[in-house]
């Protein structure tokens, strides 16, 4: 991208994002941010980009999860452990049901900026401003934490950047070793799909003894012992965003030194818009949230201005219609997909378009609808002949109740008990693995029928 500079989006309409009236403040704190080291390195994301690639073409099955909005508060290496583990469970699930690697992308270490359905909140006849997440302002309902505040843009940037330090300690250090199938459990869970994931390990663990017995070395085996596991978050703060782009000198490309992955929010993808004309000159690999009011027209405007010359694994597609609509939405995008004869992935979404308040009062999400999104996904991809690519979660490997159903059925009533999320419901690292294995049982079910198909 030739002409392209990483402030360009400022001259264009901007949604979504704080006005901050402190300038000066404002203005040193990027200073500082650019000065500071980018958190990923162009390697790296180029890295993902090709595995993406083979994710485009069924090689590889992409699987994206994490918190709704990473908060300042719930920061702990326990947290990011736990999360880390059902990740790890749910993608030695998926990897053995459909015998393809997982991708593994963390909706981790820079998810802190928030579109919001309103700009502002009235709780018992007081109206102040949305949260927006803490990179922007404060949870608390009152007047001060509300007004956005730039030193919140280095606090997040420390934050996402000890995350990102112990997700690759982890990923290397052992934890994530193939060996070590049966330690990712978590102590809390108990259900049937707890049973399955022993049963699962055990059946690892078997075939690992046999590959040793009959020669084969797995316990120096560095695709065995480690994890590829990388970064993404909504890149709406733009301000943000473009203090950590950095030009990689390798390739002369500029890359989002935020995070391995970025994408696009769902309001914020105007052809035209600052998000759109920041994302475009950067070489990450990009994620789009298609929602029901995408058009065939949008998107094949977004697909040229985003991945011109249109390079697998560049641009991921994150479909998130709700239950009941995949069908009326997704077979026109797939069309234009095709008419385009674009390369991307095709992956679910299943939270965004799935959310109630239930009875109670809280924002939840049912495990049934969040299922039958994924179902309906597989579906319509299987009858088009287009590739299922992958699936998008926001979940969390703590025993939460915000999401309800599940087989440990969470009810309406059991929301209050520990729902901690700072904005959408996630599922807990029990609906987590439930999913997982619902979720390798359509792509096994998936490769059988391509597999007849071709000894047909
Ligand atoms: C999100 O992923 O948290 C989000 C806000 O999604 P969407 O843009 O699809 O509504
Ligand atoms: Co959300």
């Amino acid at each position: 991208m030739t002409n392209w500079q990483k402030s360009d989006w400022r001259s264009k309409p901007r949604v979504q994002m704080p006005e901050y009236t402190n300038a000066d403040a404002l203005r040193a704190v990027e200073g500082r941010l650019a000065s500071y080291p980018p958190l990923v390195f162009a390697g790296e994301a180029r890295k993902l980009r090709s595995e993406l690639a083979a994710v485009s073409r069924g090689e590889a099955f992409l699987l994206q999860g994490g918190d709704c909005a990473e908060s300042f508060a719930e920061f702990s290496a326990d947290g990011i452990r736990d999360t880390f583990k059902v990740m790890l469970q749910m993608a030695m699930v998926l990897t053995y049901g459909a015998k393809v690697p997982v991708v593994k992308v963390g909706r981790m270490a820079g998810q802190m900026a928030k579109p919001r359905s309103a700009p502002t909140e009235t709780v018992d006849g007081v109206e102040l401003p949305s949260y927006r997440g803490d990179i922007i302002n404060g949870f608390d309902f009152t007047e001060n934490s509300r007004v956005p505040d730039p030193d919140r843009m280095l606090q997040a940037y420390l934050q996402a950047a000890a995350t990102l330090n112990l997700l690759r300690a982890f990923s290397t250090g052992g934890f994530a070793n193939v060996h070590e199938v049966h330690k990712w459990t978590l102590g809390f869970t108990a259900g049937n799909e707890v049973k399955k994931y022993a049963d699962m390990a055990n059946r690892i663990s078997d075939t690992l003894d046999f590959m040793e017995a009959a020669g084969l070395t797995t316990e120096t085996n560095h695709e065995l012992q480690t994890v590829d596991f990388y970064t993404s978050h909504e890149a709406l703060l733009l301000e943000y965003e473009e203090a950590l782009c950095r030009l990689d000198s390798t390739s002369g490309n500029w890359l989002a030194g935020s995070g391995h992955m970025i994408w696009i929010g769902d309001r914020t993808r105007q052809p035209d818009g600052a998000h759109v004309e920041f994302c475009k000159g950067v070489q990450n690999p990009i994620g789009l949230k298609c929602g029901p009011s995408m058009t065939s027209g949008h998107l094949k405007s977004l697909m040229a201005t985003l991945n011109p010359d249109n390079d697998p694994g560049r641009l991921t597609l994150i479909a998130r219609f709700g239950a009941g609509s995949v069908g009326e939405h997704l077979p026109r995008l797939i069309k234009a997909v095709q008419e385009e004869g674009a390369n991307v992935v095709w992956t679910c979404d299943a939270m965004h378009g799935n959310t109630i308040k239930s009875s109670t009062g809280y924002k939840t999400r049912p495990f049934d609808s969040v299922l039958r999104e994924v179902k309906e996904f597989f579906a319509v991809h299987n009858a088009e002949g287009t590739i299922p690519g992958g699936v998008h979660f926001e979940m969390t490997g703590k025993d939460v109740t915000e999401c309800t159903g599940g087989v440990r059925a969470v009810t309406d009533e059991d929301l209050s008990d520990r729902y901690h999320t700072a904005c959408d419901p996630r599922l807990n690292a029990s609906q987590s693995l439930e999913l997982a294995f619902l979720v390798a049982e359509e792509l096994s079910a998936r490769r059988a029928t391509l597999q007849q198909a071709k000894a047909g």
